[in-house]
């Protein structure tokens, strides 16, 4: 596997959208711009929700605004309809993505409307992107697991994933939103939905909650799969998946594709200093093992 593995850095919107201690826009600005100087070359940067659902994300305008000015980094948000959509387009965003579930009871919780409500207000948005040239990633939460139904079933997952991919997403990104999945679920959903949307166009998206996330990951690599959403310091979660935990850390994956032989081009030590900087701010040491394994060895060495 020495090939190439495209990273979409996550940590600004999934990683600050469930944190207590409000950042700053401007704290949010200096977050993106640290992660695109260390070298990641697609950063999400906010979300185009509503306000009383998600407070950390407003601001997601001034934010996108604060950024734009980078040609080399795609800088993906998150819009649930055509409000969002509007909203997005005002702040210049050129790459939008919208989140589906796998289930029926995550959907009502998190955008309050069934599965087939959702894929309807999308529609719109879809073809609206379409016309005006934007680009749509589509996620799909609760893939291996839900936490309020439990198993999920790869069909369910291949159901919507489908509908997406028809509407014109360029690529559906899987989500373990509570990160319950081990290494062989990982592989019978991927190859499942790769029946019908093509695995050069699949991203895991893979949240670490019971320590799986990088098996899981390497498992979909071993089944062809080359797009991979992380956090930055492991940071992430959804206030709509009760005990869910951050997402998989930038730092470990880099730090496992680098000694797989594969480059990411991301700069480890500037990556870290990223991740730290927001540490402070939300008065948290990073989760991930590998920002923690350099900071120790950085304290050791002075
Ligand atoms: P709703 O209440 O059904 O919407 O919420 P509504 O159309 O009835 O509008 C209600 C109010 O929200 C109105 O304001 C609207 O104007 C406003 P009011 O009249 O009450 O003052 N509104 C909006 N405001 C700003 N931007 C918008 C917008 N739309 C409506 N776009 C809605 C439906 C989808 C809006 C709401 O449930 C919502 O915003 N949910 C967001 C949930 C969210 O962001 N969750 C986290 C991201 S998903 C995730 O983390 C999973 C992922 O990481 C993958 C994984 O790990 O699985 C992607
Ligand atoms: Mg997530």
């Amino acid at each position: 596997m020495s090939d190439r593995v495209h990273i979409v850095e996550v940590g600004p919107r999934d990683g600050l959208q469930n944190e207590k201690t409000p950042i700053s826009v401007a704290d949010r600005i200096a977050f993106v711009e640290a992660l695109i100087g260390a070298g990641l070359t697609a950063v999400e940067v906010g979300a185009f929700v509503s306000p009383k659902a998600i407070p950390q994300m407003v601001g997601s305008a001034e934010v996108l605004r604060g950024v734009s000015r980078h040609v080399n980094c795609e800088l993906p948000v998150l819009v649930p309809n055509e409000k969002g959509y509007e909203a997005s387009q005002a702040a210049g965003a050129k790459l939008i993505a919208v989140f589906a579930a796998a289930s029926e009871s995550f959907s009502r919780a998190n955008i309050n409307c069934t599965i087939a409500e959702s894929i309807d207000r999308f529609r719109p948005v879809l073809a609206r992107a379409k016309a005006d040239g934007v680009r749509v990633r589509g996620y799909i939460s609760t893939v291996l697991g839900c936490p309020y139904e439990g198993e999920i079933k790869p069909q369910s997952v291949v159901d919507v994933a489908k509908v997406l991919w028809d509407l014109g997403c360029y690529e559906i990104s899987l989500g373990d939103t509570i990160g319950v999945g081990t290494p062989l679920k990982a592989r019978q959903l991927l190859r499942a939905v790769a029946g019908h949307v093509p695995m050069a166009n699949l991203a895991m998206h893979f949240h670490d909650t019971y320590g799986q996330a990088l098996a899981n990951l390497y498992a979909g690599m071993e089944e062809g799969c080359r797009v991979i959403d992380s956090a930055a310091g492991g940071l992430g979660g959804c206030p709509y998946a009760p005990g869910a935990t951050g997402n998989v850390a930038t730092e470990d994956v880099v730090y496992m594709l680098e000694g797989m032989g594969i480059a990411t081009g991301v700069d480890m030590s500037k990556l870290v200093a990223a991740t730290n900087v927001v540490s402070g701010l939300i008065g948290r040491p990073p989760v991930s093992r590998v920002a923690a394994a350099l900071n120790a060895k950085a304290r050791a060495a002075k």
